[in-house]
């Protein structure tokens, strides 16, 4: 069977969307379907193009067990074609999501990360670059939480 190939996505792809791909990992490979499932991210601006997940993201990852060696790289027309879910983090990710898919099917593609949170309540997994270490916190809770809601729907 094709793997289900997923794209998650944020603005600079240093810090939520390589995160989420962590997690996403962690999840698959600890149910042994690592081969059921494609995963990657990228960013809506080239600003930080080559450069590993930002060092705070990093550190605070490690500290919950994922190492993060994702490159940064801005979304591509052709990732609207190849991947099955390209994951939005935020309201300003899903409109330039929306606004880059040339098609209906393309646009039916992009989902919102937070659409699928089991336990947490929040409409965006925000921006941590301003918000110190709770704000790393917080996105790596909200990742945790969201990824498994995902897995849980992709598994039925
Ligand atoms: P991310 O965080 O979108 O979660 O990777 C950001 C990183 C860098 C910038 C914005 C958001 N920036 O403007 O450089």
């Amino acid at each position: 069977m094709q793997p289900k190939r997923i794209l998650f996505v944020c603005l600079g792809n240093i810090c939520r969307s390589p995160m989420a791909e962590g997690v996403f990992n962690k999840i698959v490979a600890g149910q042994g379907v690592q081969k059921a499932f494609e995963v990657d991210s990228a960013g809506l601006s080239n600003y930080h193009e080559g450069e590993l997940p930002d060092a705070c993201m990093r550190w605070h990852a490690e500290k919950r067990g994922y190492r993060l060696t994702h490159r940064s790289r801005p979304v591509t027309a052709n990732d609207f074609e190849y991947f099955d879910l390209i994951m939005g983090m935020d309201e300003q990710n899903m409109r330039q999501l929306h606004r880059l898919a040339a098609t209906p099917e393309q646009a039916a593609k992009v989902r919102r990360m937070t659409d699928f949170c089991q336990n947490l309540q929040a409409s965006e997994v925000p921006d941590p670059y301003y918000g110190g270490d709770q704000g790393f916190e917080n996105v790596i809770d909200l990742l945790e939480d969201c990824c498994q809601g995902l897995y849980e729907f992709l598994k039925k």
